[in-house]
Protein backbone atom coordinates (compact mmCIF):
# COMPACT_ATOMS: atom_id res chain seq x y z
CA UNK A 1 0.00 0.00 0.00
CA UNK A 2 0.87 3.17 -0.81
CA UNK A 3 2.59 6.22 1.79
CA UNK A 4 -0.39 8.84 2.78
CA UNK A 5 1.68 12.42 2.98
CA UNK A 6 -0.75 13.19 5.87
CA UNK A 7 -2.59 10.41 8.40
CA UNK A 8 -6.78 10.40 9.01
CA UNK A 9 -7.86 13.18 11.41
CA UNK A 10 -7.98 12.42 14.99
CA UNK A 11 -11.46 13.21 14.66
CA UNK A 12 -12.31 10.63 11.76
CA UNK A 13 -13.19 7.67 13.51
CA UNK A 14 -15.28 9.02 16.72
CA UNK A 15 -17.59 10.90 13.98
CA UNK A 16 -17.90 7.65 12.22
CA UNK A 17 -18.77 5.81 15.27
CA UNK A 18 -21.67 8.24 16.41
CA UNK A 19 -23.06 7.86 13.10
CA UNK A 20 -22.52 4.55 12.40
CA UNK A 21 -26.14 4.09 10.73
CA UNK A 22 -25.54 7.02 8.60
CA UNK A 23 -22.24 5.59 7.38
CA UNK A 24 -23.03 3.27 6.23
CA UNK A 25 -25.79 4.24 4.12
CA UNK A 26 -23.11 6.38 2.93
CA UNK A 27 -21.10 3.23 2.44
CA UNK A 28 -24.07 1.60 0.24
CA UNK A 29 -23.87 4.43 -2.04
CA UNK A 30 -19.81 4.53 -2.17
CA UNK A 31 -20.16 1.11 -3.67
CA UNK A 32 -22.94 2.01 -6.04
CA UNK A 33 -20.70 4.30 -7.28
CA UNK A 34 -17.87 2.06 -7.29
CA UNK A 35 -20.01 0.12 -9.83
CA UNK A 36 -20.77 2.56 -12.50
CA UNK A 37 -16.76 3.91 -12.34
CA UNK A 38 -15.48 0.77 -13.33
CA UNK A 39 -17.82 0.33 -16.27
CA UNK A 40 -17.56 4.25 -17.28
CA UNK A 41 -13.85 3.67 -17.28
CA UNK A 42 -14.52 1.40 -20.74
CA UNK A 43 -15.54 4.69 -22.25
CA UNK A 44 -11.45 5.21 -22.90
CA UNK A 45 -9.95 4.15 -26.11
CA UNK A 46 -6.94 3.38 -23.61
CA UNK A 47 -8.70 0.76 -21.67
CA UNK A 48 -10.61 -0.76 -24.48
CA UNK A 49 -8.00 -3.89 -23.99
CA UNK A 50 -9.40 -3.65 -19.99
CA UNK A 51 -12.88 -4.13 -20.42
CA UNK A 52 -13.15 -7.38 -18.79
CA UNK A 53 -10.63 -6.67 -16.12
CA UNK A 54 -13.07 -3.52 -14.96
CA UNK A 55 -16.53 -5.55 -15.35
CA UNK A 56 -14.84 -8.12 -12.83
CA UNK A 57 -14.34 -5.21 -10.68
CA UNK A 58 -17.44 -3.73 -11.10
CA UNK A 59 -19.35 -7.49 -10.57
CA UNK A 60 -17.10 -7.37 -7.19
CA UNK A 61 -18.26 -3.70 -6.15
CA UNK A 62 -21.99 -5.12 -6.73
CA UNK A 63 -21.48 -7.77 -4.65
CA UNK A 64 -20.51 -5.40 -2.06
CA UNK A 65 -23.14 -3.08 -2.47
CA UNK A 66 -25.77 -6.10 -1.76
CA UNK A 67 -23.68 -6.94 0.91
CA UNK A 68 -24.28 -3.63 2.46
CA UNK A 69 -27.71 -3.40 1.29
CA UNK A 70 -28.63 -6.46 3.28
CA UNK A 71 -26.46 -5.15 6.69
CA UNK A 72 -28.60 -2.04 6.74
CA UNK A 73 -31.80 -4.74 6.59
CA UNK A 74 -30.66 -6.82 9.12
CA UNK A 75 -30.14 -3.35 11.08
CA UNK A 76 -33.38 -1.60 10.21
CA UNK A 77 -31.70 1.01 8.84
CA UNK A 78 -33.66 2.78 5.92
CA UNK A 79 -31.37 3.18 2.60
CA UNK A 80 -31.70 6.89 2.14
CA UNK A 81 -30.15 9.66 0.09
CA UNK A 82 -26.14 10.11 -1.30
CA UNK A 83 -24.91 12.87 0.42
CA UNK A 84 -21.47 14.46 -1.89
CA UNK A 85 -18.12 14.03 -0.20
CA UNK A 86 -16.04 17.17 -0.39
CA UNK A 87 -13.04 15.16 -0.50
CA UNK A 88 -14.30 12.86 -3.53
CA UNK A 89 -15.88 16.24 -5.42
CA UNK A 90 -12.70 17.59 -5.07
CA UNK A 91 -10.24 15.00 -6.23
CA UNK A 92 -12.26 14.67 -8.94
CA UNK A 93 -12.60 17.94 -9.90
CA UNK A 94 -8.60 17.81 -10.21
CA UNK A 95 -8.89 15.39 -13.09
CA UNK A 96 -7.80 17.16 -16.12
CA UNK A 97 -10.15 16.98 -19.67
CA UNK A 98 -8.29 15.71 -22.99
CA UNK A 99 -8.42 12.16 -23.39
CA UNK A 100 -5.12 10.86 -22.46
CA UNK A 101 -5.00 13.26 -19.53
CA UNK A 102 -8.79 12.14 -18.63
CA UNK A 103 -7.66 8.77 -18.02
CA UNK A 104 -4.59 8.71 -16.34
CA UNK A 105 -6.22 11.44 -14.09
CA UNK A 106 -9.08 9.25 -13.35
CA UNK A 107 -7.80 5.99 -13.03
CA UNK A 108 -4.96 7.77 -10.16
CA UNK A 109 -8.23 9.33 -8.62
CA UNK A 110 -9.93 5.92 -8.28
CA UNK A 111 -6.87 4.14 -6.89
CA UNK A 112 -6.71 6.84 -4.31
CA UNK A 113 -10.40 6.32 -3.24
CA UNK A 114 -9.50 2.61 -3.49
CA UNK A 115 -6.85 3.09 -1.26
CA UNK A 116 -8.21 5.33 1.14
CA UNK A 117 -11.29 2.88 1.44
CA UNK A 118 -9.36 0.02 2.09
CA UNK A 119 -7.52 1.89 5.00
CA UNK A 120 -10.15 3.31 6.51
CA UNK A 121 -12.05 -0.42 6.21
CA UNK A 122 -8.92 -1.67 8.09
CA UNK A 123 -9.60 1.35 10.81
CA UNK A 124 -12.89 0.35 10.99
CA UNK A 125 -12.25 -3.46 11.45
CA UNK A 126 -11.14 -2.84 14.68
CA UNK A 127 -12.77 0.46 15.74
CA UNK A 128 -16.33 -0.49 15.65
CA UNK A 129 -15.63 -3.97 16.92
CA UNK A 130 -17.48 -3.21 20.26
CA UNK A 131 -20.26 -1.29 18.68
CA UNK A 132 -20.81 -4.08 16.13
CA UNK A 133 -19.08 -6.76 15.73
CA UNK A 134 -20.63 -8.29 12.73
CA UNK A 135 -20.18 -4.96 10.71
CA UNK A 136 -16.46 -4.87 12.25
CA UNK A 137 -15.75 -8.52 9.96
CA UNK A 138 -17.36 -7.00 6.62
CA UNK A 139 -15.17 -4.67 6.58
CA UNK A 140 -12.59 -6.67 7.48
CA UNK A 141 -13.56 -9.44 4.84
CA UNK A 142 -12.97 -5.91 2.57
CA UNK A 143 -9.82 -4.98 3.06
CA UNK A 144 -8.18 -7.22 0.50
CA UNK A 145 -10.54 -6.55 -2.27
CA UNK A 146 -10.30 -2.70 -2.01
CA UNK A 147 -6.63 -3.02 -1.86
CA UNK A 148 -6.45 -4.97 -5.37
CA UNK A 149 -9.00 -2.23 -6.90
CA UNK A 150 -6.51 0.29 -5.56
CA UNK A 151 -3.36 -1.94 -7.09
CA UNK A 152 -5.42 -2.82 -10.54
CA UNK A 153 -6.18 1.29 -11.21
CA UNK A 154 -2.89 2.43 -10.47
CA UNK A 155 -1.40 -0.47 -12.61
CA UNK A 156 -3.99 0.41 -14.92
CA UNK A 157 -2.61 3.93 -15.34
CA UNK A 158 1.03 2.74 -15.42
CA UNK A 159 0.77 0.98 -18.30
CA UNK A 160 -0.89 3.75 -20.27
CA UNK A 161 1.90 6.09 -18.92
CA UNK A 162 4.54 5.32 -16.72
CA UNK A 163 6.27 8.99 -16.04
CA UNK A 164 2.69 11.07 -16.39
CA UNK A 165 1.10 8.35 -14.01
CA UNK A 166 3.98 9.09 -11.25
CA UNK A 167 3.97 12.71 -11.80
CA UNK A 168 0.35 12.79 -11.61
CA UNK A 169 0.12 10.21 -8.55
CA UNK A 170 2.88 12.63 -6.88
CA UNK A 171 0.07 15.31 -7.39
CA UNK A 172 -2.93 13.76 -6.39
CA UNK A 173 -1.16 12.89 -3.18
CA UNK A 174 -0.47 16.07 -2.49
CA UNK A 175 -3.81 16.87 -2.71
CA UNK A 176 -5.23 14.08 -0.81
CA UNK A 177 -2.82 15.32 2.11
CA UNK A 178 -4.09 18.78 2.01
CA UNK A 179 -7.87 17.95 1.37
CA UNK A 180 -7.81 15.49 4.45
CA UNK A 181 -6.79 18.03 7.04
CA UNK A 182 -9.83 19.82 6.80
CA UNK A 183 -11.94 17.36 8.17
CA UNK A 184 -16.21 17.66 7.83
CA UNK A 185 -18.52 17.15 9.97
CA UNK A 186 -20.84 14.86 7.46
CA UNK A 187 -21.64 11.29 8.26
CA UNK A 188 -19.65 9.98 5.16
CA UNK A 189 -16.52 7.70 4.88
CA UNK A 190 -14.55 9.50 2.94
FE1 LIG B 1 -16.13 -2.21 -2.84
FE1 LIG C 1 -13.34 -1.13 -4.65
Amino acid sequence: MLLWRAPLPDSWLPKVRARLGEVLVDHAHLERKAVTTALNLEKYQELYGQVRALNAIAIEELQHFNQVLSLLEERGIPFGQPIRSPWISRMMAAVRKGRREQVIDHLVVCALIEGRSCEKFQILSEGVRDLDPGLADFYASLVESEGNHYATYLIMARHIDEEESRRRLDYFLELDAELIQQPHNLPLLH
